[in-house]
């Protein structure tokens, strides 16, 4: 008799010696004579429980975590292969909360199939959308993905089908879709899984996007420090390829789409998409002025379509199920699922997909547990590290990019970072100046300068200089409204959050702050 047993091969799970307990299951089973189907799926995003070992009983997969190569031999004697019991069991992977309560629509394969197999993303609704689109006007795709509201899902939240039908009706001899897989901002990690978990969902997403904007070459420009991720992608794109996926001609259409990895520079503001344009030019990653507009003059001079990986990867669901299917989840303006990612001091850090709408406090006790030193959650910074501290009178605020937007929080790629009561806001405060100041292109003066003399007026202000105050919100003023990107436009939202609701920290009365 044959066990299946999944142990994911995602860059999370091997940090936290996935392959040690792969190689000790297989070293064991040859040892006992077990006949083994050792299946490397990727993490499902339940990072406290990871290494997650997965096994298929007639009852459905059951989970044991967190496991670690010494426990393999402990869990085989047990019989852990056909569900036994075991202090590791969690249960039907499908019943744990975590997982269970979520939305999963761009997450829904992830840690199901085996990334880098064809066949298992077939079996699982892979390429449905690539195949509905293939049979559509090029017009109707992209009037599908307008309607299904889908926005940029890397920071700006700009309408995914607006982009589109701009490159669409742009004329030129050579179009580009570019994905921004450069995943700078702080706690996150959804670009990643889906890179490493999914790539196949990537690829789909992209060469919808060619088909309906009339590109035929893609790139997809991945941080360097994710080097499973490159090499993932690389060996996704060549399976693709060879299967008539990508290439020449699109499972006999006619159509026509190249995809190639290009290792990002290694600088926070080459993820800023001018600046990433620069550097896959084999140039230093400064930011250009808009306009031009890269739908219109974008990669060499040519019209592009630059979307975030989790917006690329949202596509294939939306050709294959339908807009109204995907803008019927979510709140407002804001439609579909966003992949949160939850980090910091939380007991239950992960991934939760859920519809816009759902609340901080929801994502942080409901799913994540409270904090981990198990003392009071004090402030959570929302939207990597331009984004604000958020005080606990938002922590019960639906989820949704205008609500958000109203009361000065930015939702970003939806990296959440929780901090206890130990927290100090204003030395967090001086680190987004600071590292704002190291991030810099060096472009405009008002980043360039202004988040030097920011990091020297925090520090007067932090050593008893009150009248600093008064110069470092003016310093923001000017940042926000003079820079030429939001690197250093956004740096005011952590230092404002910060000296606005937790004055104390830096040595102000709390009457004499102001809340914007
Ligand atoms: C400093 C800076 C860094 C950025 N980093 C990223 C990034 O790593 N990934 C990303 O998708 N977008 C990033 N963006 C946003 C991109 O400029 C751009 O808006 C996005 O890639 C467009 O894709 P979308 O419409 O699908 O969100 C960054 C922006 C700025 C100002
Ligand atoms: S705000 Fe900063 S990163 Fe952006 S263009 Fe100006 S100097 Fe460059």
């Amino acid at each position: 008799m044959s066990f299946k047993i999944y142990v994911p091969r995602d860059s999370a799970a091997v940090a936290l010696g996935a392959d040690e307990v792969a190689a000790a299951l297989l070293a064991q089973a040859q040892q006992r004579g077990l006949e083994m189907d050792l299946v490397r799926n990727s993490s499902r995003g339940l990072f406290w429980l990871e290494p997650l070992v997965e096994v298929q009983t007639p009852a459905g997969r059951v989970a044991y975590g967190p496991v670690t190569a010494e426990d393999v031999t402990g869990l085989l004697d047990a019989q852990f292969h056909t569900g036994a019991d075991h202090r590791l069991k969690q249960g039907l992977v499908d019943e744990i909360p975590y997982l269970k309560q979520q939305e999963r629509l761009t997450f829904a394969r992830m840690g199901v199939t085996d990334p880098l197999s064809l066949a298992d993303y077939e079996a699982h609704a892979g390429f449905a959308g690539l195949r509905r689109a293939l049979t559509l006007d090029a017009s109707v795709v992209v009037q599908q993905v307008l309607d299904s509201g889908l926005r940029g899902r890397g920071g700006a939240a700009f309408p995914a089908g607006i982009k589109w039908k701009t490159v669409a009706a742009a004329q030129a001899a050579q179009k580009y879709v570019v994905c921004n897989a450069d995943e700078g901002d702080s706690g996150t990690y959804s670009d990643r899984m889906t890179l490493e978990g999914d790539p196949f969902m990537l690829i789909e997403g992209m060469t919808i996007a060619a088909i309906a904007t009339g590109a035929t070459q893609g790139y997809v420009y991945i941080r360097s420090e994710y080097p499973h991720a490159v090499a993932t992608m690389r060996e996704a794109i060549d399976k693709a390829t060879a299967a008539g996926f990508l290439g020449a001609d699109i499972l006999q259409s006619g159509k026509t789409f190249h995809l190639e990895v290009r290792k990002a520079a290694g600088a926070y503001v080459c993820g800023e998409e001018t600046a990433m344009l620069e550097s896959m030019e084999g140039k230093r990653g400064v930011v250009r002025a808009k306009p031009p507009i890269p739908a219109l003059q974008g990669l060499f001079g040519q019209p592009t379509v630059i979307n975030n990986v989790i917006t690329l990867a949202s596509v294939p669901i939306i050709l294959a199920r339908g807009a109204d299917f995907y803008k019927h989840y979510g709140v407002g303006r804001s439609h579909g699922t966003l992949p949160f990612q939850l980090t910091g001091n939380v007991k239950r850090g992960g991934l939760i997909e859920k519809a816009f709408g759902v609340t901080l406090r929801q994502l942080m006790f409901d799913f994540g547990g409270g904090s981990a030193s198990g003392r009071p959650i004090k402030a959570v910074q929302v939207g990597g590290p331009l984004g604000a501290y958020v005080p606990e009178c938002y922590w019960d605020l639906p989820l949704d990019y205008e609500a958000y937007a109203a009361v000065g929080i930015t939702v970003g790629h939806g990296g959440i970072v929780v901090h206890d009561d130990t927290a100090d806001l204003s030395r967090l405060a001086r680190y987004a100046m600071e590292f704002c100041a190291i991030e810099s292109c060096g472009k405009c003066t008002p980043c360039r300068i202004g988040s030097t003399r920011g990091v020297e007026v925090m520090d007067r202000l932090k050593n008893g200089d009150h009248q600093a105050e008064v110069l470092l919100r003016d310093l923001c003023d000017t940042m926000l409204h003079g820079s030429l990107c939001a690197l250093g436009g956004m740096t005011s939202n952590p230092v404002l959050s910060a000296l606005n609701y937790y004055p104390q920290d830096f040595g102000l009365a709390a009457s004499v702050a102001k809340v914007v």
